[in-house]
């Protein structure tokens, strides 16, 4: 009877699976899937998948069963709905998510682990939205200070992003999200971002700015990438031939798709022979605005028709975007053992708060007169604490963009302080920034900013510790999408307020929330300050944690705080490097972006990059290396690293290398970061950590060559805690 039972499953099976086309078939293979549909798809069908039919939407081929294809922003949790046909937010009200800790905080984390545990989480949340792309992450290069979209980004420099990237492509692609790359390439700024002409060396482009995008097509995977608004050596980058079809597709072999940004598409032709595979948010009535909403009038739909059918272009750029969209259609919409992800879940909480934990930048803690110092402040003390700051109650995840979320549950830096210090917080405003707008900020009268900077110093008086929150916000001109900081200092007139609350109370506490470095003047006046991003929904309980101390703080800057913003690289050569003029720009700042130019020309940024203070302290010893290395060798340093303090705690051992400049006759940086690892130590323990070197660390981009090149010579291997501290340097002779 069994065995009946069994061979009828079997012929049934068998049946169902013989009646299946192959397309369908989860078990066969991609490829094969991909041309079967291919086969079967007419003119009109193939040209439509090119476009959009909706704001965040791509259509799939109903007639044949493969669903549409649903997008959404990224990159720090899933935006909320927006209507089919205008930018208005539809209004759902089943949309509420997690919000993840901005990328700069994820990156300030140096947590590849925590990195891979983020991907995978907004990815769960994007399945239960139902979304198929999560436009995200961002890896442009952190170049200036002023770019308001420096938020969404890892960071100055790109192995550091490089390594962040990876596991949050492959946490997030894991259950059948794409993960959708951007800005491809050089949005390195957001005036005139729609039209600035970028011209760069080779150099800066293959060692500063494509490195993390690489690591994300071939070592994250990634399926699809974002081209940028600007243009790059004359060519739009959403259809620029030397950027997609030369290196992302040819040399990089990326088999996915590149999404325009919304409303990067210029050109038809452009578009179809340079990559382009699906056009996004393309306004209709002459490409301005909105007029009727109609996709038919894109430049890869009708007009890419005319073209197609007059033989201008050939059929097979149509069959290579295609093939390319059916591929992440099956890679995702169609992936038929997708989990159905979840939202706000306990977990999705939990690793927010670790992020954000672990985000968090100690960047001063004096040591008082009374001999201690003021951060951990210990709760157990019943002191009178004032918290003073806009940002302490501000919901930090409305405007900047984009990346604005609709987050379900949020922690604000008021809450967190007051569940740990209960009755003994009192709190004022300090300073007022106005509401945030898109395109436009509003004006808030001097005589409103003097009044509540007088009441928060009448205040500040009667307490024991002052706790500032302010920083930037996601106001426009500020850390926001659309444009650029206007000034480098703290707005709204935080600079006054604090030296004001620091001539009254030396106590003070400053907790700074932004995506940006900002000019500290007052940073000597002031004895502890903290560097605390975007944290999201739990940036409460975080910034509560490490400054009470059950959290001991250990994350590190992503980027260098300049003393001033002419300390800057891109700032350094005038306004044809930043912000161009109008038309173009050139990035005279070459490979000298960050920290390598900070410390090749010798201007000590205020806080360096890799920089974060602990409440414990760690020593490092190390065991030498071989001296000398040669063709692919490679040699490992090991490192012992010790808690010296008396509280648990976590550090970053970085690991830069400095080629001895006769090396080469072309210019390198002092040292460039190429290793990292963080360790977590209870007091007293020890652990030992091993660093492989290898020759493609002392590679350069050699134009004479167009490859990278290991000059045979001398590299000194530093290693250190920071980007200029470094008790360990290992010389190492490298022949070829
Ligand atoms: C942004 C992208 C975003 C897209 C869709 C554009 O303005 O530059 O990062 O993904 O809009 O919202």
């Amino acid at each position: 009877m069994k065995k009946i039972f069994l061979l009828l499953a079997l012929t049934m099976a068998v049946r169902a699976t013989a009646d299946t086309p192959l397309y369908l078939d989860p078990t066969a293979d991609l490829e094969a899937r991909v041309e079967d549909a291919l086969s079967r798809m007419t003119f009109n069908e193939k040209v439509a998948m090119c476009h959009a039919q909706s704001k965040f939407s791509a259509p799939g081929v109903a007639r044949l069963g493969i669903p549409d294809l649903w997008m959404s922003d990224g990159p720090h949790g899933v935006r909320a709905e927006i209507s089919w046909d205008s930018w208005k937010y539809a209004g759902h009200t089943n949309d509420s998510v997690t919000a993840f800790p901005a990328l700069t905080a994820l990156a300030a984390t140096w947590n590849p682990a925590l990195a891979e545990e983020y991907g995978e989480a907004l990815a769960e949340e994007a399945l239960y939205r139902g979304k198929d792309v999560i436009l995200g992450p961002g890896v442009n290069i952190y170049r200036t200070p002023l770019n308001g979209r420096n938020f969404e980004y890892m960071g100055e420099d790109p192995f550091l992003a490089g390594e962040m990237v990876v596991p949050y492509i492959k946490g997030m692609q894991r259950n059948g999200v794409a993960a959708c790359v951007k800005h491809f390439a050089l949005n390195n700024q957001e005036k005139w971002r729609d039209h600035i002409d970028v011209r760069l060396s080779d150099r800066a482009l293959r060692e500063i700015y494509l490195p993390a995008f690489r690591r994300a097509v071939i070592d994250g995977g990634a399926w699809s990438v974002m081209g940028a608004y600007n243009k790059v050596r004359g060519q739009h980058a959403c259809h620029n031939e030397m950027l997609i079809n030369n290196i992302l597709k040819g040399e990089w072999g990326f088999d996915g798709v590149v999404i325009t940004d919304w409303g990067g598409a210029h050109d038809t032709r452009e578009a179809a022979l340079n990559g382009l595979d699906l056009e996004m948010g393309t306004f209709t009535n002459g490409l301005t605005s909105e007029s009727a909403f109609t996709t038919d009038d894109y430049y890869l739909a009708d007009p890419y028709k005319k073209l197609l059918r007059s033989g201008e272009v050939a059929p097979s750029t149509l069959d290579d975007k295609v093939r390319r969209l059916l591929r992440l259609n099956f890679r995702t919409a169609m992936r038929r053992d997708k989990p159905f992800g979840s939202l706000c879940s306990e977990k999705h909480y939990d690793v927010a708060e670790r992020v954000s934990n672990e985000a968090i930048v100690l960047l001063k803690n004096d040591t008082l007169a009374s001999g201690t110092t003021l951060l951990p402040l210990d709760p157990g003390q019943g002191r009178r604490i004032l918290v003073v700051g806009e940002n302490a109650t501000r919901n930090l995840m409305k405007g900047g963009g984009s990346s604005e979320l609709k987050p379900k549950d949020i922690v604000t830096p008021l809450d967190g302080l007051r569940d740990i210090y209960s009755d003994n917080i009192r709190f004022t405003q300090g300073y007022a920034s106005g509401r945030p707008m898109y395109g436009h900020s509003e004006t808030i009268a001097e005589s409103v900013t003097d009044s509540l900077r007088h009441i928060a110093v009448d205040m500040a008086r009667e307490a024991d510790v002052v706790i500032f929150v302010g920083g930037l916000n996601k106001n426009h001109g500020q850390d926001c999408e659309g444009g650029d900081r206007e000034e480098y200092g703290l707005p709204f007139g935080q600079p006054e307020l604090i030296e004001a609350l620091a001539e009254v109370n030396p106590n003070l506490i400053v907790t700074l929330l932004s995506g940006n470095a900002v000019g500290m003047e007052w940073a000597d006046k002031v004895p502890a300050i903290l560097q605390a991003w975007y944290l999201g929904s739990m940036a409460g309980n975080s910034i509560g944690s490490v400054i009470s101390g059950s959290v001991n703080p250990s994350g590190k800057l992503p980027f260098s705080f300049p003393v001033n913003l002419e300390d800057n690289s891109a700032h350094h050569f005038g306004q044809l490097s930043y912000p161009g003029d109008s038309i173009t720009q050139d990035y005279a700042d070459d490979i000298l972006v960050g920290y390598r130019w900070h410390d090749t020309k010798g201007i000590p940024a205020r806080y360096p990059f890799g920089y974060g203070m602990s409440y414990t302290t760690f020593r490092l010893d190390a065991t030498p290396a071989n001296v000398t290395m040669s063709g692919n060798d490679k040699t490992e340093i090991k490192v012992k690293v010790t808690n010296t303090g008396k509280r648990a705690g976590s550090d970053t051992l970085q690991l830069y290398v400095a080629p001895d400049p006769a090396n080469t006759s072309l210019e390198r940086p002092v040292k460039e970061l190429k290793a990292f690892r963080k360790v977590w130590l209870e007091p007293g323990a020890t652990t030992e950590v091993t660093f492989a070197v290898t020759p493609d660390m002392f590679a350069c981009y050699d134009p004479d060559s167009n490859g990278f090149v290991a000059f045979p010579g001398q590299y000194e291997i530093l290693i250190g805690t920071s980007s200029t501290n470094f008790p360990i340097s290992e010389t190492i002779s490298y022949r070829q």
